[in-house]
Parts: C-alpha cells; structure tokens; sequence
C-alpha cells in the first residue's frame, strides 16, 4: 500500500510506501522538506494537512501544541499517511538538488582540541566528492544499523577533506570510539549531505549566528563559505560554552575579525574557571544576544547548539522583534552535531 502526496504551494508530489513518514518519503524522492531533529522535538518540519489522514506518530508538546493539531498541522517527520494527502510544507529549493548518498570514506587525521572535542578529517575515494550546502550535516553510518550525525565543518569550496567536530559523550557509542581506538587511515561510511540549516545567500539583512560547544561546527562551515562567497552583510557570531578551554577554535575566531571588517566576535562563557583568568562576556549566551541587539527586527539569526540554548535563544530572540521565518537552528537532541 502506498499513498500520493502533494506539496500545494509547488505541486511537487510523491510516494509514500506504508509506514514511512511523510518526511523521510520526501527525501528519498527528492523533495526537500524543512526538518531538524527528525525526532519529533524541535518543530522544524511543521506544516498543514489540507486534505486527508496520518497517525501523528510521537513528538514532543513544545513541537507542537494539540491546539495547532486541531488546527491542522502534523509533524512531518513523524507523520505517516494514512490516505492521499495534499500538504503545506516548507521546502528547500536548494538542498533539494543535492543527492543524498552513502560513501566510503578514510579518517586522514584526528586532532584533540579539547579534552572532549576531537576534530576528525575525512577523505572521500580517489575522484569523489561530496556536494553540500555550507551547515549541512552527514550521518555516520555504523554496524547494526545505528547512525550518528555531525555537522560539516567545512565550507563547500574546501571540500577536499570534510570536517567533524565530535564531543566525548561517556558511553558514547561511536564517540568512545573516536576517543579510544579510532586511528589514521580508518574507514567509514556515511550517508549525506542532510539537513536545511544553511546560510541564506540572497538575504543582505545583518546576521548573527550563535553557537553553543560544538555547535560551533556548522556555523565555521557557513562563515567560511560567507567568507569565500565575499558575502559583505554584517556578521556577529556568539560562541557560548563553559570555560575557556571549551572554546577550542578561539583562535580562528580571533583571526577572522583581524581579516574581515565585516565579522564581529562575542565568546560567551557559562561558568569559567578561576585558571581562565577570563574578563569577557559571563552568562548566557542568549542574553548577550538581546543586550547587544534589543531590536531585531531587521535582523536573521542562524544558531546551532543544544536544545536548552536553542529553546532560550527561540523565546528570547522572539520577544526582541525577530520573525520566525528569519530564525535558523540546528537544535542536536541526540547525537546531532558532535555527540554520540
Ligand atoms: Fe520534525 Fe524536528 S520535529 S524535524
């Protein structure tokens, strides 16, 4: 059994086989719908039901209220037809371009940057490379059909290597092996570029982009490619973290102001030490944000980092003028973008 679906806004349509969510068959056909988390978390892939029936599967309240279910909306990445649909639904016209596929690919270096950040480079086979958009992520394709996600932290023009920032999670099943037996010349397969959290090009709005630990990952790949593009709109970028030592490409940060007039830097630190001897920002890094910019109205917001950032930043932003289409987030429930 399987049910048609169709996007009103662009007329796409698509299959759905039986049990597959409306999300996950719009992806193997090419459609790129909105999402995020794809756990039913983050609200990302909402949308409208115009016509017809899913199970609404499992999500978090805060993704969606019954009040918006009454009203017609559905999770997409955890609805399921049940019927033909016609659906409103948010979709990336860029993305949607780049095939998703799985690939081979080689560890070619592992640099500890911390003591619970390892950076690992990746090199595709002799001959390929994979196309993304800068802030896209790859699933790291493991036995027994477990996956784990992490962010590009490069940007697309420097695609020679590709670029994981990977946080040691105690009992992490693919991070404790990154920390303990992972070695140079390893392989590994991945399934990619994921996601709809990328930068913008046309916009000429002043951006901010905020990141929490190694949210940092796809926020480098995004400026680098601001960079590379010549792209001359303002950029503040927020790193908050807990200590200093947490901040472990500071550096770059620092040398990208000295490079680019058009690039500020704000670190903010939670809880630092009394060894980082730190006289910037304390705090969180979602206060920092609306203290320096009460109106942001004018503004777009790009941010990656843990839900609890991501919800605070959501309200606060929100409550300071920033329209909702104008906010893009990498919210990583699980293992998205460094964990795991
Ligand atoms: Fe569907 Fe996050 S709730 S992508």
């Amino acid at each position: 059994m399987s049910f048609k679906i169709r996007v009103e806004s662009s007329g796409h349509e698509f299959t759905a086989q039986e049990n597959e969510t409306v999300l996950a068959a719009a992806l193997r056909q090419g459609v790129t719908l909105a999402y995020s988390c794809r756990n039913g978390d983050c609200g990302t892939c909402k949308g409208k039901i115009v016509s017809g029936r899913v199970d609404y599967g499992k999500y978090d309240a805060k993704a969606m209220s019954d009040a918006e279910k009454a009203a017609g909306s559905a999770l997409f990445c955890q609805a399921v037809p049940l019927s033909d649909l016609a659906i409103e639904a948010r979709e990336i016209a860029a993305a949607k371009d780049i095939p998703i596929r799985i690939m081979p690919c080689r560890v070619m270096k592992l640099e500890k940057l911390a003591h619970d950040v390892m950076v690992l480079w990746l090199k595709l086979a002799e001959g390929q490379r994979l196309q993304f958009l800068a802030g896209q992520y790859i699933d790291i394709l493991l036995s027994g059909n477990q996956r784990r996600s992490f962010s590009l932290a490069t940007a697309p023009h420097a695609d020679e290597m590709l670029q994981l920032h990977v946080r040691h999670v105690p009992g992490g099943l693919f991070s404790g092996q990154v920390f303990t037996k992972m070695k140079e010349r390893d392989l590994l397969r991945f399934q990619g570029p994921l996601g709809t959290f990328f930068l913008r090009e046309e916009s000429e709005r002043p951006t901010i982009l905020v990141a929490g630990g190694t949210g940092f990952a796809p926020i480098k790949g995004i400026l680098e490619h601001a960079f590379a593009q010549g792209i001359t709109r303002p950029l503040h970028l927020y790193w908050g973290a807990r200590a200093r030592p947490d901040l472990y490409l500071h550096e770059l940060a620092q040398a990208w102001t000295r490079e680019h007039s058009h690039f500020r830097y704000t670190p903010v630190l939670s809880a630092p030490s009394a060894e980082d001897n730190w006289s910037g920002r304390g705090g969180w890094v979602h206060e920092s944000v609306i203290a320096d910019y009460p109106d942001l109205s004018r503004h777009e917001v790009y941010a990656s980092g843990p839900p609890p950032m991501i919800e605070a930043l959501k309200q606060a932003v929100k409550a300071h003028g920033l329209s909702t289409e104008r906010l893009y987030y990498d919210s990583f429930e699980h293992a998205h973008a460094g964990a795991g």
